[in-house]
């Protein structure tokens, strides 16, 4: 049969599919400009000697039984049979840069349905559904999405992390066999965000072709770089089940979660801005013209000691700063004076709050602020009354003694009776208080997440997004938070329900450079919660300068995680000046194009955000250690317009100073500090801008102005 070649195409990239017989990525690159499907010829491979006599592709559905050899895309059985498909295309439809495909094996009884979106961002969204065609039930093992990336893409960079030290890159150079990245802990995790980056050798964030992929699912994942012993290489996503979890009856279809993939021609800005304008465009639902609110979060100011009068007390002290949204954390419900008790039961605690919860929601918004609280709703602790009277909601599997995770265990969605307890409970809190923002928190992973004895973390997640799905469509107007243990909880799907992620429990400002540069090769700073912590952070110890700290918290959602009545004057002022800096650029920093700069001294991290008309911009030079070079070098701005001229400004913290306190690293201050400059955007991008030599641990803020 001839081969027959869907494009799908957008500004950045297109991709080239083969769809007859077998469906297969034959181009996943930069945007073509003279594009002939005649070309594809020229990509038809010989069969080397010494192995199958035939051609085998990387199709979609990545299939064993045509002579892979490698990692498959499907694995499973109805009793042993029907194991290895392999499917011919039965239909093809295109509609505009949607394309799905449908392809059946007939043997085997299955269908296999591929949907492809190209995004006009650049980005590709694909999925599989696959559907069982006969009556007896067909055991899946495995349903994964393949990708074929160019031979060049040698190195591969992906995501490790803990609980306070999310999202820390790290990457490995791939010439044999299968990177790996894999995660049971059945909620996204810290410790495996669900995505891999591959690229030419070298690849930066402003140089080398890159393929990024990002699996939307808060779940169990496998995510895979394969090098098959040809040379060819592939990108490989999929939820992984546990043993026993997924079968389909007849007619039943599973759905792979979406895999959202950005192919960039100019190193990891490219990913990252495609990636970040898709969620802007597609994804993000936020009210139109509305800025994100300043925050102030009670929990690392009172923890557990909750005491209403004293709590409107923070709210006005809150206000009088600037805050905009003021959230009660955990410690409001009946008898949590602790973590080790009363998770479930999502009663007000009365001792503490004797007149209920409304004179306080009453005065933060008499203070001109909205109001937020924080829930936990699919857990439980040994000690609550919801456990004494329901034991058997414990997402269990019988038999097992299971370990507790901050003394608690998670509940069983899947039992509707849970899941309604959860939806009654919410809908008190939702309907019967004027709440507009919920932080919902998730504090432990599933360990042996079962439902009727048989294994259930990936029906867990999928009722933990309706319990969302059914509250986001009561209360339309509230805001989620996704909080798990800080960045446990971090991805596409999630965002789908949820409106702010809070990226860490470490407000450290110098972890915090690195935990938020990380997540924003994937999001844009507009959904990454970013909180001025205590002058000693409580997750480090560590004692940094109200400047460090605020400006750290600029580039994202800004808010304060502190009591604001502890405070000093000069770390009062301090906060007031950052929340007033941050409503002065949010409006930038939550639409402009972002930028990550390729500094030559590892120690200096910049970033920057240009409006998309280029009229602005805000770039921060962080010096994360002791400089390596006496001199701090340029800064070559990327984003600017060439042709245009900009007026450069130290924002912050203008008060720096060649003698005295802070001015001891340098004589003379760079020129540009010293008398008002205006260079033209492709000076500053080709030849730069001399940086000022600072003290570690320390940054500064330049706006760039169009004159
Ligand atoms: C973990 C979260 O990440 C914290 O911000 C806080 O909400 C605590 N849980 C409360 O228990």
């Amino acid at each position: 049969m001839e081969p027959i070649y869907h494009r799908l195409t957008s500004a950045q990239s297109d991709i080239v599919i083969r769809t007859q017989p077998f469906a297969e990525i034959v181009y996943w690159g930069q945007h073509l400009v003279h594009f002939s499907p005649l070309d594809c010829a020229s990509l038809d491979r010989p069969i080397a000697n010494g192995r199958l006599d035939i051609d085998t592709p990387i199709t979609l559905g990545a299939e064993l039984g045509r002579g892979l050899f490698g990692s498959p895309g499907i694995e499973g059985h109805r009793n042993g049979l029907d194991a290895s498909p392999i499917f011919t295309t039965t239909q093809v439809e295109q509609n505009g840069q949607n394309l799905t495909i449908t392809a059946e094996d007939k043997q085997a009884g299955l269908r296999l349905i591929s949907e492809l979106r190209l995004d006009s961002s650049g980005v590709l969204q694909i999925r599989h559904g696959l559907t069982n065609l006969r009556a007896t039930p067909w055991q899946v093992d495995r349903l994964a999405i393949t990708l074929p990336i160019a031979e060049r893409a040698l190195e591969v960079m992906a995501f490790h992390g803990r609980w306070t030290r999310e999202f820390q890159p790290h990457r490995i150079r791939l010439e044999h066999d299968s990177f790996v990245l894999e995660n049971r802990r059945g909620r996204t995790s810290h410790e495996h965000f669900p995505a891999m980056i591959a690229g030419t050798a070298a690849f930066s964030e402003q140089q080398g072709a890159v393929w990024g992929v990002h699996l939307g699912w808060s779940g169990n994942h496998r995510l895979r770089c394969e090098v098959k012993t040809d040379g060819r290489r592939y990108l490989q996503a999929e939820a992984l089940y546990l043993a026993g979890e997924m079968a389909l009856g007849e007619g039943e279809t599973l759905h792979t979660p979406w895999l959202y993939a950005s192919h960039s021609g100019n190193g990891l800005n490219g990913m990252s801005q495609q990636f970040h304008q898709f969620l802007r465009e597609q994804v993000i639902r936020f009210p139109e013209n509305k800025p994100r609110p300043v925050h102030l979060n009670t929990w690392e100011g009172i923890y557990f000691d909750h005491n209403p009068e004293y709590i409107m007390q923070m709210a006005s002290r809150a206000a009088e700063l600037g805050v905009e949204r003021f959230i009660i954390d955990d410690g409001w419900f009946k008898g949590r004076n602790h973590d080790r008790a009363a998770l479930g039961d999502w009663y007000l605690d009365e001792q503490k709050y004797p007149n209920g919860l409304m004179p306080v929601i009453n005065h933060v918004k008499a203070c001109g602020m909205e109001f937020g609280i924080w829930v936990e709703p699919e857990m439980i602790n040994p000690d609550s009354d919801l456990y004494r009277a329901h034991p058997d909601w414990v997402l269990a599997l019988p038999g097992y003694e299971q370990a507790t995770g901050r003394y608690q265990w998670v509940l069983d969605l899947s039992n509707p009776q849970v899941f309604d307890y959860l939806l009654e409970r919410m809908n008190w809190l939702l309907g019967e208080h004027p709440i507009d923002y919920v932080k919902w928190d998730m504090n432990r992973e599933l360990v042996q997440a079962g439902h009727n004895g048989k294994a259930a973390a990936d029906a867990q997640t999928r009722q933990f997004y309706r319990l969302l799905d059914e509250l986001n469509r009561k209360y339309p107007h509230v805001e989620f938070e996704s909080c798990a243990s800080g960045g446990g909880r971090i991805d596409y799907e999630v965002l789908k329900r949820t409106h702010r992620f809070w990226a860490s429990d470490n407000n450290d400002a110098l972890e915090r450079n690195t935990i938020q540069r990380g997540m924003s090769y994937f999001f844009p700073p507009e959904v990454m919660g970013a909180h001025i912590g205590n002058l000693r952070c409580h997750a480090t110890y560590r004692q940094h300068s109200i400047e460090f700290r605020g400006l750290t918290a600029l580039f994202g959602h800004l808010g304060m995680e502190l009591d604001p009545m502890t405070a000093d004057a000069a770390e009062s002022a301090g906060y007031e000046r950052y929340v007033q800096l941050y409503k002065q650029w949010r409006p930038l920093l939550h639409t402009g194009k972002q930028w990550r700069v390729d500094m030559p001294d590892a120690t200096t991290q910049v970033q920057g955000v240009v409006a998309e008309d280029k009229s602005q911009a805000l770039y921060l030079v962080s010096q994360l250690a002791m400089p390596d070079y006496t001199l701090a070098g340029n800064l070559r701005v990327p984003g600017l317009d060439p042709a245009a001229r900009y007026c450069i400004t130290l924002l912050d913290h203008p008060q720096i100073s060649v003698v005295g306190k802070g001015g001891h690293t340098m004589r003379k201050l760079p020129g540009w500090m010293e008398t008002t400059q205006t260079v033209s955007g492709e000076w500053l991008a080709q030849a730069g801008l001399a940086l000022p030599i600072l003290d570690p641990e320390s940054a500064i803020l330049i706006g760039f102005e169009r004159v």
